[in-house]
Formats: structure tokens, sequence, C-alpha cells
């Protein structure tokens, strides 16, 4: 019987006869001899076939072959240098499973398609080398993540994402029609349901599918999105910081560790990776409007970053930065105050290099029940909606804080790519929700 391996398993199975099941990837073909491309899912793995030598009928049918067919080639593996995986495979058989037709051939070739041509073809452009690279990356980071948080004490307490109140702001919020003329929204972040975990558990985390109806149609949103937030209990803005740092230098470490082959593919400039050490860069909102304003910035204290800024405070930085002390103003209703300036709110976002902008956004939560009570009627938020909210500002309130990285802002970085549609497989913006 002749062993089916996966093409990452090759080099364990040199000299011998083996079967891969995969999709034909690409064919080079002359008269005399042909190299099919076969792609498992694990890797591309190169076929010769040299026509003088193996049966006519074999050579015939794999000169025909047409791009994504389904087959599972048989032959001899081979170390080959000059081959991208290092081996390559004498081909002795090859079984068809699925014949893609000449007469509706795959539609994604290798000559350049538009975006929005590859976005329509999404469920098919995933099989691309630069979409099953992005993929891959994005696994190391939530795999990393996860055991970052897995492996520092915090518990993982998914919250709802049927929510019957806003999180961060009435605008983005998407409505949904629930039983019995009830309405209810999709969550736009877990916070206020991992600050009563927080409070049970002392350290916890979710990361679930978060949802803004953003109106901007930038390359940094998407309408659905995936956020990790952790939140601690007994803890101040200035923890949650080394806990941003120490997060992102792990899941840096693991994708440089892990995911080598997929960044060469995608042809990040790993040095650029390399060089991001603890701690981070840390920035007073007011120092870094009186450095926008001298970069040319048209922003005035109480404004918010636009992307362009965003840009502009880390032009210089090799890592990312840290820019604390938001005015309230322009936060969500459950900013603690900066002791001692009311109009600044304990917020931070964190910047990353390299003009990729805001990857997490954080702070520290107030504690206090009338304080939180006059913030939600000053945001004209329902008291009743927020009942079991500020219940927790009755029972055992203690400050608190915690942060939300989204995840496709992190690959995105990781990777270097232009816009982060790529680092999600069904990306959801203003203007697409197919396939
Ligand atoms: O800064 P945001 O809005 O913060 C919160 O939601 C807090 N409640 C989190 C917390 O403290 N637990 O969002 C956090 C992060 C942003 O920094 C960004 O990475 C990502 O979520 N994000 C988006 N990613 C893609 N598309 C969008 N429309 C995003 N909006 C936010
Ligand atoms: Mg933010």
């Amino acid at each position: 019987m002749i062993p089916r391996i996966r093409i990452v398993e090759a080099g364990a199975h040199v000299g011998q006869e083996v079967r891969i099941a995969g999709w034909l990837y690409n064919l080079r073909k002359s008269g005399k001899i042909a190299f099919p491309q076969l792609r498992d899912g694990s890797g591309i793995i190169q076929g010769v076939a040299v026509k003088a030598e193996v049966p006519e009928e074999l050579f015939e049918s794999l000169r025909s072959l047409t791009q994504e067919s389904s087959i599972i080639l048989q032959g001899k593996i081979r170390a080959e240098e000059r081959a991208a995986g290092g081996y390559e495979m004498d081909v002795t058989g090859l079984e068809i499973i699925q014949r893609v037709s000449e007469e509706d051939p795959y539609p994604i070739t290798p000559k350049e398609h538009g975006p929005d041509f590859l976005l329509n073809h999404r469920h098919l452009w995933l099989r691309s080398r630069r979409q099953h690279a992005i993929a891959r990356v994005r696994h190391e980071v939530i795999r990393a993540t996860r055991d970052f948080f897995d492996s520092n004490g915090f518990i993982l307490m998914d919250t709802p994402i049927f929510t019957p109140a806003a999180c961060e702001g009435t605008s983005t919020l998407f409505e949904v029609d629930y039983f019995e003329d009830q309405k209810v929204y999709l969550s736009q972040s877990g916070q206020l349901y991992n600050e009563a975990n927080a409070m049970a558990q002392g350290k916890v985390y979710c990361f679930g599918p978060t949802f803004r109806a953003e109106k901007s149609k930038t390359r940094r949103h998407l309408t659905e999105f995936w956020m990790v937030e952790p939140e601690m209990a007994y803890a101040t803005l200035d923890e949650v910081k080394v806990l941003a740092e120490d997060m992102l230098c792990f899941i840096v470490d693991r994708v440089l560790n892990n995911r080598q082959a997929e960044l060469k593919v995608l042809e990040r400039d790993v040095s650029k990776l390399e060089r991001i050490r603890k701690p981070f860069a840390r920035m007073h909102y007011d120092e870094a409007v009186t450095l926008l304003q001298g970069k040319g910035s048209e922003i005035v204290w109480g404004g918010d970053f636009g992307g362009t800024d965003e840009t502009l405070l880390t032009e210089d930085q090799p890592g990312p930065l840290i820019v604390d002390n938001f005015p309230t103003e322009i936060k969500a209703f459950y900013f603690q105050p900066v002791d001692g300036r009311p109009e600044c709110a304990l917020g931070m976002d964190v910047l990353a290099p390299e003009g990729y902008g805001e990857i997490i956004g954080g702070g520290q939560r107030i504690h206090d029940l009338d304080l939180l009570l006059k913030r939600l009627d000053e945001h004209n938020l329902p008291r009743e909606a927020f009942d079991w909210y500020t219940d927790l500002r009755k029972y055992g309130s203690v400050p608190h804080a915690g942060f939300g990285m989204g995840i496709e802002r992190c690959v995105t970085w990781m990777c270097g790519l232009e816009h982060l549609r790529e680092t999600i497989a069904y990306p959801r913006m203003i203007y697409r929700t197919r396939p």
C-alpha cells in the first residue's frame, strides 16, 4: 500500500513512493516534459513527468490537466535544492477526482485581477498563495493571543453577541429585530460583560466577532471584525499598558518564529518586526497634539486623531506608540477621569509602527456609582438598560481596566498589508456582504 502524505511531510519520505491529494496549482509543459504543481493546503510541490519515462496515457492526462482540478498524484519524492519547498516528485501515477472543465475554467488565473473581481471570488481567492499565507499568519496571531492569556492566569469567558445596549456609542450600532417586537443590537465590544466577569474571576478575556455600523470606508474598517478583550479587576491604566506590551511582543515573537515562510511569500520586511521591543514609547495626548500641529496637522486640542494623524505620530517610531490621556469628551462613557484633570480620560490607544495606526484601545473604567450614573445621563444612555452594569459599582466596586485589540488590524501590521480586508476570510464592509 502506498502511503498518502501531506506536502509538508515530504522531507520525511525522500526516496519513497507516496500519494498526495490536492489540487493542480499550475502546469508547465512541453511536448516532452510536464511539471504539474500540486497544492494540498500544507504546501506546494512540483511534479516532474518525462514523456519517455512514463506510460503514454499518464503523460497525456497530466498534460491535459486544468487549473484547480482535484487530483491525487503518485510518485517518488526527491530532494531538490532549486525547488521552493526543497523537494520534487517524479510522477508515476495520477487519479483525477474532478476535472475542471475547459468551457468553464477556474476564474482566477496567474494574470492580474482587480480587487473587486478578487473579492467577488473570495471563496476561491483564498486558495491563492498570498491569501493562504495571510490566513496562516492570522491563525498564528490568534493562537499566540490565546496562549498568552491562557498562560498568564486569564479565564476565557465569552460575551454575548445580542446585546440590549450600546458600549461604544450609539452611532455604530446594528439593530436586530428580536422576538415580540424587541430590539437588540449586535455587540460592539464585550467589555461591559468582561467587567462583570472580571469581578468574578479576577482576570478574564473574551474573543469574538464584533460589529460596528461604521460609515467610514477606509482600509482600516470592517463592519464585522474579531476582537480580543482582556479585563482585570484591581488594575489601573498603567497595568494594562504593560499587559498590552507583553501581549504584542509575545505575538510578534511567535509570528517571527513560526511563520517565516509565510512572511517571505508576503515579502514582509521582517527586520521591522524583529526590532519590536518593550517598553513601547508613551505619549500624552497633549504632547501628541503639539507634535501633530508641528507636522502640519489641523488637529486642535479636543479632537480625535484621523488616520493620517496616527501615521504622522508613528512615522519616527521604531515600535508601537502608546498615546494616553485622551479628552473625556471624545471617549466612551465608561472612562475613569484623570485625577486633577477631569477633562482627560485614563484611556490609551496603541498605535502600530509603519503607519498601521490604532490596533488597541483600552483604559481604566469608572468605578464610582454616582459618576457612572452621571456619565450615562450625559451620553443619553438609558439607565434601565445598564442596571446590571451599575450593579457592579454597588457590590464590591474596585478600580479595573482592560483593552481590546482588533485581530485584523494586528494581522494587517504583521503581514505588512495595504488593506485589512485581506486578513479575514469573508470581509464585511459597507458595500460587501457576499460571498
Ligand atoms: O478602540 P475600540 O473601539 O475599543 C473598545 O471597543 C473597547 N471597549 C475595548 C476594551 O477596552 N475592552 O476598539 C478596540 C480595537 C481597535 O483598537 C481596533 O483594533 C479594533 O478594535 N477596531 C476595529 N477593527 C476593524 N474594523 C473596525 N471597524 C474596528 N473598530 C475597532
Ligand atoms: Mg479606539
